[in-house]
C-alpha cells in the first residue's frame, strides 16, 4: 500500500499514526490499495441485482455472494445459476469479463445432506455455506431451527473438505433482548460448535460488540470475523437522531458506543481475524419507510470511502488495505487481487437516493459528505 501526499499546503487529518513519507502538512493524498474484496455481499436478483452490481465491482474484485433469496439458494444447481445471472448483469453493466468474480454460497439448512456440500465443494464456485438462525433476519424463514441437532452430517462435511461456514451470530428467542443477541449466541451455540467441529472454518459476520470482538480474538483454531463499514462509524444513537431513521436500521442491530470502538480497534489492528464485509444490503426506499421497515443499509455504492473515513478516525490508514485486501483472501486460501484500487482525497457528497429496478434505494449517510473517493478508472 502506498500513501501519498500530492499538496502540501493546510493541516491534514492524516497526522497521527500514519506510514511513509506523507507529511505532516497536507490537503491532499491518495491511497493506492491491493483491490479489496468484499467478504459479506447482498446482491438480489432481477432487476435489482443489476442496478446495484456495479457499484461492487467498481471498487472490489470479488465479493461473498449471500444466498438469502427467495426462495434462497440451498444447493449448488442454485448456486450455479444465480452465477450465470451474476455475470450476465455485469456484463449488461458493462464489467470487463472477469473483472469482478461473485463466489457463491449455499443457505444452510435443516436438510442439508454432506452430499450437497461435497457437490459445492467440487463446483469449484462455491466458497462458503451460510448459517442464518430461523428468523434471525431477512428471508431467514428456511433457516436452521437447530443446528447441531440437524446439520451435524453437513457441517463434519465441511469441516473435512475445508468450506467456511458463515455465521449469522445471533440468537433468536424472543426472551433475549435485541441487543444480546450476538453476546447470547456465543454461548449457546458459537462455542458448542467450535467444541463439536474444532477444524471447521467459520467466519463470524458483521459482528457488532466487544464480546463477538473477543471471542475472536481468543477463540483457537480457524475462526476469523467480517465487519460492516456501518457498525464501525455509527453507534445506536444513530437510529433515533432526530427521530426514527430506518435507513440505519440493520440486523444485527447496531449497539453501544463502547461495542463501536472495539470493533474500529480490531478491524484497524492489522489483526489477520478481521476483515472487510460490507453487508451492503438493498432494500426499495418505501420497504425501509414504512411501519414495519425492512433490515439492511445499502453501503456497497460507497463503501471503500466509508471504511477509508473509519480507518482514518483513528489514525489508522496504514493498515486499511490488511483488512480490506489481505485478511480475507488469506483466510479463504485464495491469493490476494493482482491488481489496486486508488482512493483520493476528494469530497464526495452521498446521493440521497440511488436507482433500484423501477424505485430508489437510500444509501447509508444519504446527504452526508466523505473525505474519500475511488479514483475512475
Ligand atoms: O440488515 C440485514 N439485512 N441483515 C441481514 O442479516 C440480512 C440483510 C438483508 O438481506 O437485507
Ligand atoms: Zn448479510
Amino acid at each position: 500500500m502506498s500513501i501519498s501526499d500530492t499538496f502540501t499546503e493546510a493541516p491534514s487529518p492524516l497526522s497521527a499514526g500514519q506510514t511513509g513519507t506523507a507529511a505532516k502538512e497536507n490537503t491532499q493524498e491518495t491511497l493506492v490499495l491491493v483491490r479489496p474484496d468484499d467478504w459479506h455481499l447482498h446482491l438480489r436478483d432481477g432487476e435489482v441485482l443489476r442496478s446495484v452490481v456495479g457499484d461492487s465491482a467498481r471498487q472490489f474484485g470479488r465479493a461473498i455472494i449471500m444466498p438469502n433469496l427467495k426462495p434462497p439458494v440451498t444447493t449448488t444447481a442454485d448456486a450455479l445459476a444465480y452465477h450465470g445471472r451474476i455475470l450476465a448483469a455485469l456484463q449488461q453493466a458493462g464489467v470487463p469479463t472477469g473483472r469482478f468474480q461473485p463466489l457463491m454460497t449455499l443457505y444452510l439448512t435443516d436438510h442439508t445432506s454432506a452430499d450437497e456440500i461435497l457437490r459445492a465443494r467440487d463446483s469449484g464456485i462455491v466458497h462458503g455455506v451460510k448459517l442464518y438462525p430461523a428468523g434471525a433476519t431477512t428471508n431467514s424463514d428456511s433457516g436452521v431451527t437447530d443446528l447441531l441437532g440437524y446439520c451435524r452430517a453437513a457441517l463434519e462435511a465441511m469441516q473435512a473438505c475445508g468450506m467456511p461456514l458463515l455465521v449469522h451470530g445471533e440468537v433468536t428467542d424472543p426472551d433475549i433482548d435485541l441487543f444480546d443477541r450476538e453476546a447470547v449466541f456465543i454461548d449457546r451455540v458459537m462455542k458448542p460448535l467450535r467444541q463439536a467441529f474444532p477444524a471447521l472454518k467459520v467466519v463470524f459476520e458483521h459482528i457488532t460488540t466487544a464480546d463477538g470482538v473477543a471471542y475472536v480474538r481468543e477463540a483457537p483454531g480457524p475462526v476469523a470475523a467480517t465487519i460492516t463499514a456501518h457498525h464501525l462509524l455509527y453507534n445506536r444513537n444513530a437510529l433515533f437522531k432526530g427521530g426514527l431513521r430506518p435507513h440505519w436500521y440493520c440486523l444485527p442491530v447496531l449497539k453501544r458506543e463502547h461495542h463501536r470502538l472495539a470493533l474500529l480497534e480490531a478491524a484497524t489492528s492489522g489483526d489477520g481475524r478481521f476483515f472487510l464485509g460490507t453487508d451492503s444490503a438493498p432494500h426499495p426506499k418505501g420497504a425501509k419507510e414504512q411501519d414495519c421497515g425492512c433490515a439492511g443499509c445499502y453501503t456497497a455504492h460507497h463503501a471503500m470511502a466509508l471504511y477509508a473515513t473509519a480507518f482514518e478516525s483513528v489514525g489508522r490508514l496504514q493498515h486499511l488495505e490488511a483488512f480490506a485486501s489481505l485478511n480475507g483472501p488469506a483466510f479463504y486460501g485464495l491469493s490476494p487481487n493482482a491488481d489496486t484500487l486508488t482512493l483520493e482525497r476528494i469530497a464526495q457528497p452521498v446521493p440521497d437516493v440511488l436507482p433500484l429496478a423501477n424505485t430508489e434505494v437510500v444509501p447509508l449517510a444519504a446527504g452526508e459528505t466523505l473525505a474519500w473517493r475511488v479514483q475512475a478508472g
